[in-house]
Formats: C-alpha cells, structure tokens, sequence
C-alpha cells in the first residue's frame, strides 16, 4: 500500500471527517487496503507494527458499543498506545471546552483523536484546534464516514462490484448520519439508491443529493440487491413523527414476509444497534440474509486502514 518511489500517493489527508470530501479513488484505495487488514485479524498474533510507538486517543461524548471498540482495537491492532477518554470522569463536567480539553491532551504527546460528538461539525472544529489527526466516529447528525465505509467494504464483499446495484436505505433517514455517510459513499461508487420511510422521517429534499425518494416499501423491495435498515433514532425525534411504533412495524419493518418478496439474494444491513421487533424481526436479523455482525468485523479492518492511512500521510506533512 506504499505508493512506490515518485509515484503520487491516492491518500493524503491526515483527517477522516466526511465521504463527501472524498474521491472515488479515496474511497476505493481505503477499501483495498481495509481488505488486506482484514487478513491480520485471520491470524493467530493479530498485530502489525505499523503504528507502534503512537497514541491513539478515544473521545467519546455520546454512547458507542461498535465504534469505540473496534477504534480501540484497530489501534492496537496496529500496535499503537490507546487511551480511552471518558467524558463523565474529565474536566469537562466542570466546564472546560471541547477545544480546550483536545489542546490539554495533545500537550501530552497524542498522534490522533477520535472523536464523536452530538454536535455536526465538532470533528472539524477540532482539526482548527490541534495538530493530530482527528477522525469522525459521528458527529450529531452529519456523518459517520467510517460506518460508512465499512457498509461499503461489506457490500463489496458480498456481491463483488458496487457499480449498479439498487440499494435502499429504510427509515429514520432525516436524524441519520449513517444514512448521509451511506449515501455520498454509494453515489460515488456508481449504486443507485433509494431512500425509504415515512414523510416525516424521509424529506423529499434528499432528492437533491442523488436519490430517489419513496414512501412505500413493499413496492420496491423486488428490485433491490441491498436494503439497509437503520435505528429509529428515538434520542433525536424530537415530535411526534408517526403515529404510533406499531404502524411503523406495520409499514416499514424487515419480518419473514417482507424478505419474501426480496430477491433472494437480497442482502439485509443494519448499522447496529438494532431495535429488535422495530426495524427487524428477531429471525431476519440472525437470519442467513443478514450482515450485521459481518458489518462490524469489517468495522475493524476499515479503522485499521484509516488509521494506518491518516498516520501515513501525516508523516508525509500531507493534508
Ligand atoms: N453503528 C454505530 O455507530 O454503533 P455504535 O453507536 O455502537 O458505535
């Protein structure tokens, strides 16, 4: 993955923040090199060197099972120092900044910052405020770049191309950045996407971006290669957005007879966590059609390969 001697390296930024800054180029050299990644975590030492003697620093302002511990991982994977930031036992509860509480731990001699944050806009905030990298793990409702790459990573693995496929994303698409981050990332590698949900929840406005928008689901289920359930955001709906759970099972819950009239090789996606009996019934979820668990093994292996690119290009003086 080291460009060879006067060649133009594809990866030269230091930051992670959004996919939609990136090239398809970008997109398609991080996924090659989150594949040769993956094999490390085949092996029975699973640990490279590439980034031994760093320190790798979680910041964690909101829950997170799946990212926290797969960013945690992934830098020690790559033989890295982790320390796991805990907001609830730090100064900021006596009201230090954001940015004052990154300069502090910089001083300390950090090589990045991951960092989610309820706020859109924070990851870059913080990369005006020190000079590590900084990586997005999720910021409000703007982006969650490295969800989306691995979605990617796992579409690819599975039907072998991206280029073509139909592919839906069915929701809370409006309090979503996993919908946002999903959506750049499949325009850019060729899919045609569609975005599904309730009114409410699946503004027409989204048609701007590239897709279509529709409200019903049973009529396009045939068609797609890919459907991508995500969470009812039940932290972020702020009024009423339908009338009641029940009717959005009803309309646009995954059950055993919703997946019948999927292709049947329809591949089944959800970002985690899952509300069990809301977005999927318990069997589709476990069930053969099913990637969630795929998702975030390969969850690990893009963090490895964004964090082995960032600290490349970083010791280049890159972006
Ligand atoms: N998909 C995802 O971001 O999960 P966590 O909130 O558990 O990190």
């Amino acid at each position: 993955m080291t460009p060879a001697a006067g060649e133009t390296p594809v990866w030269t930024r230091k930051h992670l923040l959004t996919l939609r800054e990136l090239s398809r180029e970008e997109i398609l050299y991080i996924l090659d090199t989150a594949e040769s990644f993956k094999e490390v975590s085949t092996r029975s030492i699973k640990k490279v060197p590439a980034l031994r003697g760093r320190v790798v620093v979680n910041m964690f302002f909101e829950e997170s099972t799946r990212t926290r511990v797969s960013f945690e991982l992934a830098a020690q994977r790559l033989s890295a120092d982790v320390i796991d930031f805990t907001e609830k036992m730090s100064s900021t509860q006596k009201g230090e900044s954001l940015v004052d509480t990154a300069r502090n731990i910089e001083a300390m001699g950090v090589d990045f910052m991951i960092l989610r944050h309820p706020s859109a806009g924070a990851a870059l905030d913080l990369t005006r405020a020190v000079d590590c990298c900084v990586i997005n793990a999720g910021d409000g409702q703007h982006a969650h770049p490295t969800q989306g790459l691995l979605d990617l990573f796992t579409i690819r693995e599975t039907k072998g191309r991206i280029e073509g496929l139909n592919v839906a994303i069915v929701g809370d698409i409006a309090h979503s950045r996993v919908a946002r981050s999903d959506l750049q990332g499949l325009l850019k590698l060729g899919a045609k996407v569609t975005l599904v949900g309730p009114p409410t929840l699946v503004p027409a406005a989204f048609r701007q971006l590239g897709a279509s928008v529709v409200h019903n689901l049973d009529a396009i289920l045939p068609e797609m290669d890919v459907v991508n359930m995500l969470r009812i955001q039940k932290e972020r709906i702020t009024s009423s957005v339908f009338p009641s759970v029940r009717e959005y099972v009803q309309l646009f819950g995954m059950d055993r007879a919703r997946l019948k009239r999927c292709k049947p090789d329809v591949l089944i996606m959800h970002p985690g966590p899952v509300n069990r009996g809301i977005e999927l019934a318990a069997d589709v979820a476990d069930g053969p059609s099913s990637s969630i668990l795929r998702q975030v093994t390969n969850g690990l292996a893009v963090r490895m390969a964004v964090l082995f690119l960032c600290q490349q290009a970083a010791s280049g003086a890159a972006a």
